[in-house]
Parts: C-alpha cells; sequence; structure tokens
C-alpha cells in the first residue's frame, strides 16, 4: 500500500472472508436529520464511518443541534443527537460546508428552505459542480428563494416559515430530490405530494415513519401532510450494500473466492446489485431477516463464469452507485453494457468518462456512450496508473479491477474512498490474507 492518497494494489489469485460492511451511507445521513427535527433525544448505532455522513453532522452543528459521537464498534458510530423540532434550528454564525456529499446539500436544502433565515451552504470542488436547479425549482415554487451559481454550489437559502405544499413531479429520478421536497412538505401547510417517474430508494419514507410521521404511498406518488412533529427514536443503520458491492464483485471475480456479508441492508430498493451479479454468473444466497425499519440480513457470494449482461434504463436506478464497479467486474470477463444512465455524468466526477479513462489505462476495452458504456471483457488488463479524480467509488472500483490484473495498479487520489469507506484498503488487505 502507498501513501493514503495513493495506493499500490496489488494483482490477486481470490478473495476470502466475512465483511461486515460500514453503515448504510444513505440511511444514516437521513437518520440524522430527522433526528435533528425530532422532539427528545435520538440514538443511532452503526452510523457511517464515511466522511460524507460526517459533513450532513457538522452542518447539523452548525445549525445548533447537539450532536455527539458517543461510541463506535465494528458497526459503526453511536451518535447522539438532541432534536431541536420542526422549527428550532438556530441561524449559523458560519457558511455550512457539505464538503463532497451532494445528499448532505440536497436533502438538508428542504429543511433550510423553511426557517426564517438565510444559510450559505458549499463544497469542495467537486460538488460545486453539481447540479442544484433540480432542487431550487421544486423549492422555490414552495415560496423559499435560493441564489446559486448558475445552478451550481454554493447555494444562498433564504427561508420562510410559510412554505407551501406543491405537487411536484421529478423529471430526473432521484431520491434527493424526493427528500428534499418530502422534507420541505414536513414544514408546509398542507399536504406535499412527489410523484416519480420510476420509484428510487425509499429510506426517507421509511426513515420518518420511524420517527413517528405519516408518509403515504400510492404508486409512484408519496404525499406528506406538512406540520407533523418527529419524535426521538432509537435506531440501528444496516450495513451498506452499496459498499458491500466492492467484495460482492471481487468474489464474483475471482475464481475460487468466496464473501460472507452479514448485517447488510436488503431494502429492495437497493438490491438489484444482486440480480445483476446473478445475471453475470455469480452464485448468491441471501438469508433476509426483516426488522421494523428496514430489511437487514446476510449474502454470500461465490465466483462463477462470466457472462455478457446488459443493464436496461428502467434498471438504472436501482444501480446507479454500484455501476462503477459493475464496469470492474466485466474487466474480469464475460461484457456488461448499459444505457440509460446519463445521471452518471453529474455524479462525484462525471463516471462515464473518468470510469472509461481509469479501466482504459489498465488495460480495459470500454466504449464511452453519451448515457452509458459498453466494456468488453475480452483481455486481460496489465495495470498501471489511474486517477480516482476525488471519486470515492471510482477508487476502489479501479482497486477491484486491479485485482485481475497481470501487475500492480497505483491509484492516485484513493483517499476519496474515505468518503464512504474509510476501512477500504485494510478490509482488502484482510480479503486477500
Ligand atoms: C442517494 C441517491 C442517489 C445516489 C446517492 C445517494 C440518496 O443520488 O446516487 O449516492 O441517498 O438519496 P440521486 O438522488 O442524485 O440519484
Amino acid at each position: 500500500m502507498g501513501s493514503p492518497q495513493s495506493v499500490v494494489v496489488r494483482p490477486t489469485r481470490h478473495v476470502r472472508g466475512p465483511v461486515r460492511p460500514p453503515g448504510d451511507k444513505s440511511i444514516s445521513h437521513r437518520y440524522a436529520l430527522f433526528a435533528a427535527l425530532a422532539e427528545g433525544t435520538s440514538t443511532l448505532h452503526g452510523f457511517s464511518t464515511g466522511a460524507d455522513c460526517r459533513s450532513t453532522l457538522s452542518c447539523l452543528s452548525g445549525l445548533g443541534v447537539a450532536v455527539d459521537i458517543v461510541g463506535r464498534d465494528a458497526a459503526g458510530l453511536q451518535v447522539r443527537i438532541g432534536g431541536r423540532g420542526l422549527r428550532g434550528f438556530q441561524r449559523p454564525d458560519n457558511a455550512l460546508d457539505a464538503g463532497n456529499s451532494g445528499s448532505t446539500m440536497r436533502m438538508l436544502a428542504g429543511v433550510l428552505a423553511a426557517q426564517p433565515f438565510v444559510t450559505r451552504i458549499g463544497g469542495d470542488d467537486s460538488l460545486s459542480r453539481r447540479p442544484m436547479r433540480r432542487i431550487i425549482v421544486p423549492l422555490e415554487r414552495m415560496g423559499a428563494r435560493i441564489a446559486s451559481t448558475d445552478g451550481r454550489p454554493p447555494l444562498t437559502i433564504e427561508g420562510t416559515a410559510h412554505l407551501r405544499p406543491i405537487a411536484f413531479q421529478t423529471d430526473v429520478p432521484s431520491a434527493q430530490v424526493k427528500s428534499s421536497v418530502l422534507l420541505a412538505g414536513l414544514h408546509a401547510d398542507g399536504e406535499t405530494r412527489v410523484t416519480e417517474t420510476v420509484q428510487t430508494r425509499d429510506h426517507t419514507e421509511r426513515g420518518l415513519r420511524s420517527f413517528g410521521v405519516n408518509v403515504h404511498r400510492d404508486g409512484l406518488t408519496v404525499s406528506i401532510q406538512g406540520g407533523q412533529r418527529p419524535h426521538a427514536a432509537d435506531l440501528s443503520v444496516p450495513g451498506d450494500i452499496s459498499s458491500a458491492a466492492f467484495w460482492m464483485v471481487a468474489a464474483a471475480a475471482l475464481p475460487g473466492s468466496e464473501v460472507a456479508v452479514s448485517d447488510v441492508g436488503l431494502n429492495p430498493t437497493r438490491t438489484a446489485i444482486l440480480d445483476v451479479l446473478r445475471r453475470m454468473g455469480a452464485e448468491i444466497a441471501v438469508d433476509g431477516a426483516t426488522t421494523d425499519a428496514e430489511p437487514i440480513g446476510h449474502i454470500v457470494v461465490r465466483h462463477g463464469n462470466l457472462r455478457a449482461v446488459e443493464i436496461a434504463p428502467e434498471e438504472v436506478p436501482g444501480v446507479i452507485d454500484e455501476l462503477p464497479v459493475l464496469a470492474a467486474l466485466a474487466t474480469h470477463g464475460g461484457a456488461l453494457r448499459v444505457t440509460g444512465a446519463g445521471e452518471l455524468r453529474v455524479k462525484e466526477s462525471d463516471r462515464i468518462k473518468d470510469l472509461a479513462e481509469g479501466l482504459r489505462r489498465m488495460g480495459a476495452r470500454i466504449d464511452e456512450l453519451p448515457d452509458g458504456f459498453h466494456v468488453h471483457g475480452d483481455r486481460r488488463l496489465r495495470g498501471g496508473e489511474v486517477d480516482a479524480l476525488n471519486d470515492h467509488r471510482l477508487a476502489m472500483a479501479f482497486a477491484i479491477a486491479a485485482l485481475g490484473a497481470t501487475d500492480s495498479t497505483t491509484i492516485h487520489d484513493a483517499g476519496a474512498a474515505a468518503v464512504s469507506y474509510p476501512e477500504f484498503f485494510t478490509v482488502l488487505e484482510s480479503l486477500r490474507a
């Protein structure tokens, strides 16, 4: 291994062992936000150790919320949050910093739209390039005023205590946009409805219910009645299936591998990765046990001969975060063609161009499509030198591709993995041992 920023990944024959993935990033953000809006003190277990969720906690501190990290165990952080109730946030002294986290900025904006003060919220270079009109448009329709740099951060949000409820149709499938509008709707005077074209992850709907808020779903429409007061809760965050995906793919890719993932979230809006892995040839066993808020269980993945697979546009929202590592899987054999994934271009990096560039530098044959990519797994990678460009999922996807190469790969900016999975390179060493 190299420095935290540049890491050398050696090829490996197989990966084996147990893994407990870090607390789910999407769910950690949401539980922290809902706890901050609740009346009473909430305790969250297995909270994500990633930098993104720390950004959410530090923004909440900036708004006067008492946040204490009281412990840490194999599942993650234990966080205690003193809720301030629906309208209890304080005007921050300084601009809030969302770091690299689009989820923090977009979902928190829904709450800031309802505060009777002005908040500035910015982030790092990557976040400063990401599109925010998708939340600015509905939140302004509800009565907030939001200034931006041509639709990009930093945002200056002038909230109002008198938000209007709206019926909103999302034009890009985005759980962050849905959540932002629902959180503003929680503060509005009446019923807010969000209709999606394709169902996206439903952690906000489930999470709000765990904090005592009624959220109604009818097909692709979710509605919330404003003014409901969330109550504090004591909740465990399941392991992150999007982080587990790196090990599931490594096991699927390398003959003789077997990885057992424990305590991982099995929310049906997040498990499409398992269908794709099966189609590509992996052997997968799932042992699920449902908890009240989010389904959770264990997954065992073994290698199988890799096949050529297509992911259709309607499947994309269900595997959006796993597409880089699925591309890495196809460099080990089989093939993968993805279309309808133009959203990848506005993630932490351009996850079509930058992914293709990195994999090509390692020797892959990959066609870049306007809204996707086609990886031809017909040649063994040689390894090389790649740049993760401040994108955590690219850093980790390149590492999984590198395992099957003939020579080592140097990944620059590999420290970006800490955004969602600070323990990634340590776990990699334990699984290859
Ligand atoms: C997320 C939703 C997705 C996903 C992101 C987390 C969430 O983003 O890519 O990593 O927690 O709601 P979009 O809402 O932009 O699709």
